[in-house]
């Protein structure tokens, strides 16, 4: 069936449904999801949203955009960071009018608290900046703005799953998606204007992570395959306080409320690496440093019950059950639930968890797609929310950042499709758009290939996970890639059991798989060819007595983003581009001082 929208906007959580939101304000908006909106991975988000309001003490956007631009280890685009944390207020301010239920001052404004990296005065302290909704803050958010969308009478194809872009034949237009509904397993075709992906993370291809089982970066494999390039695919976030053995998140917000780590010594070890700002120093830093101390043996009790492998503690014992409960509920949940914890009693075991993705689609700072590492974009095409590179979070993205990077660019692209969209004519539809995809589902359903998709991503992510995870090596790379090429050779032989059209998720499961493996090859040839470290990108190497060690940043040689297309073949080519560097174009009136603060430089907290 064809189906045709001003706007298609592939994905319902923040992001997307903040688009929707104001792009309805103008146009015919429909959002497509494979998920039932309110199910959607911004409803796991908890500890809070990053905006400097200074309500419970000063504080102002141009500490937060240092913070940000530092915490990125200098490869963000700094002009979008400054959209990013200058827009904050105002958006709070939409959303709590719109009706999120921030947590509350006992004067009646947004309560704000720490969260890592971000701090008062270039760097002096940590300053209370993260607005939250207790331990549940993408959930407000997420069904605050799907009520909001329900009210505009915005049109929603709920457990539908995206599987193609339609491009005009010289690539340069977007003119649809092709999608399967999931009940019927019927094909459509949607034809529109515009289309807008917010289609959120990617961290299902390893085997440890904090993300939703739907986040399968389909939207990932869908551009390569159409010829188009993902953006900073080798900076991974991995959060450091999963569950240690699950993965589950455990709020950073837990730290933000004086929670601690500790080592077998029982001592606070990040006070040795970040004097200043100890537990509150940014993810990249504190998940490298928790892998330091396991790997220097100071990791606790492997052989326990809880994980087959070392962890470290999280310290709350100090707080009352009280205080947790109302603050902290979800984590106190979570450690009760999985590993039998009372966090007001006993230390939880953590261990970082693979979290975000701080590449993507690259786009330009009103979302519209880039089609290479030069200015061009793809007319009527735009991304934002994890999926999207803009790129606020050069290498390593700052805690309650994702939040608010899904609000405030969500928002910008609702706003710019809504000014825009009359102007837009619609492209002529190819005849056959969806034949790519019913051939795939053909081909499927008739191999008789032994492989199992299922088997392939345990493969994949556990590959993942232990070379191309917190700490790289050459070596550990090379064995990776030699180990996903195989996969992807292996793939070409998959064959599924359920050949239905009733919820075929054996079937969806397998195309997910094959999205899985292109970006995770992407991710690691952009790793290893780049040879230094940066943000959360940690590069071993041997020194000359055989131990490994930490390589520095290298700002001549690396300072830039990753451009990665994949050819027919699955090979992978990778281009560069210079991130934007404030000091590169001086903003009238700044001091030289703080032109030197702005400069790109070591990373010290
Ligand atoms: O720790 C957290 O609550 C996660 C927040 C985030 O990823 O921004």
């Amino acid at each position: 069936m064809i189906l045709s929208h001003d706007v298609l906007i592939v994905g319902s959580g923040a992001a997307g449904l903040y688009a929707a939101y104001w792009a309805s304000s103008k146009a015919d908006v429909a959002v497509m999801s494979k998920l039932f909106p309110t199910r959607s991975h911004t409803g796991a988000a908890q500890g809070g949203i990053g905006a400097a309001l200074g309500n419970e003490e000063e504080d102002h956007p141009l500490w937060h955009w240092y913070d940000t631009v530092k915490g990125g280890d200098y490869l963000g685009d700094m002009d979008a960071q400054k959209v990013l944390t200058y827009d904050a207020p105002q958006t709070i301010y939409e959303l709590e009018h719109l009706g999120v239920p921030f947590s509350r001052t006992p004067e009646g404004k947004i309560a704000q608290r720490p969260f890592g990296g971000h701090t008062r005065n270039f760097g002096e302290r940590p300053v209370r900046r993260a607005c939250y909704a207790a331990a549940r803050t993408g959930h407000a958010i997420l069904h605050t703005l799907y009520e909001q969308c329900v009210k505009q009478e915005v049109t929603f194809y709920s457990e539908f799953q995206v599987l193609d872009l339609v491009l005009t034949e010289d690539g340069s237009k977007a003119i649809g998606v092709v999608a399967i509904d999931l009940l019927t397993g019927e094909i459509h075709t949607v034809h529109a204007k515009v289309v807008v992906f917010a289609t959120g993370g990617a961290g299902k291809n390893y085997a440890i992570t904090s993300n939703c089982q739907a986040n399968t970066g389909d939207a990932l494999g869908i551009f390569l395959r159409r010829g188009l390039p993902i953006e900073d695919m080798e900076f991974v976030q991995f959060h450091p306080t999963g569950l240690a053995g699950l993965g589950i998140l455990v709020t950073e917000g837990a730290r933000g409320e004086g929670g601690y780590l500790t080592n077998c010594n029982g001592e606070r070890f990040m006070e040795r690496y970040a004097p200043t700002v100890k537990d509150l120093a940014p993810r990249d830093m504190i998940s490298q440093c928790m892998y330091k101390e396991v790997l220097e043996g100071r990791g606790i009790n492997r052989t326990s019950r809880i994980c087959a492998e070392d962890y470290l503690y999280l310290n709350l014992q100090h707080i009352s059950k009280e205080e947790l409960k109302k603050k902290l509920e979800e984590i106190v949940d979570f450690a009760t639930t999985y590993l039998g914890i009372k966090p007001w009693e006993s230390p939880v075991p953590v261990m970082p968890t693979c979290h975000y993705y701080m590449g993507g689609i690259p786009t330009d700072v009103d979302g519209r797609v880039r089609k290479d590492e030069d200015a061009a974009i793809v007319e009527g095409l735009y991304a934002a929310g994890e999926v999207a590179c803009v790129s606020v979070h050069g290498a390593n993205r700052l805690g309650t950042n994702s939040l608010l990077d899904l609000v405030v660019y969500g928002r910008r692209v609702g706003l710019h499709v809504a000014k825009n969209v009359d102007a837009i004519k619609l492209a002529k539809l190819p005849d056959n758009a969806d034949k790519p995809v019913k051939d795939l589902i053909a081909r499927l359903k008739a191999s008789t290939g032994t492989e199992r998709h299922g088997e392939l991503r345990r493969e994949l992510s556990e590959v993942m996970m232990t070379h191309v995870a917190v700490i790289r090596t050459e070596e550990g790379m090379s064995t990776a890639l030699a180990k996903v090429r195989e996969l992807k050779t292996r793939y070409a032989n998959v064959g599924i059991q359920d050949k239905g059209t009733v919820f075929n998720t054996d079937l969806l499961e397998a195309i997910e798989c094959g999205f899985m493996i292109d970006y995770s090859l992407v991710l690691i040839e952009g790793a290893l060819v780049r040879n230094e470290s940066r943000g959360a990108h940690e590069r071993q190497k041997a020194g000359t007595d055989g131990a490994l060690v930490k390589l520095k940043r290298d700002d001549e040689n690396w300072l830039k983003h990753t451009f990665a297309w994949m050819k027919p073949d699955g090979a992978i080519e990778l281009k560069y581009r210079r991130p934007y560097i404030i000091t590169e174009h001086p903003e009238d009136g700044w001091s030289p001082e703080m032109m030197e603060k702005m400069k790109p430089k070591e990373r010290k907290y």
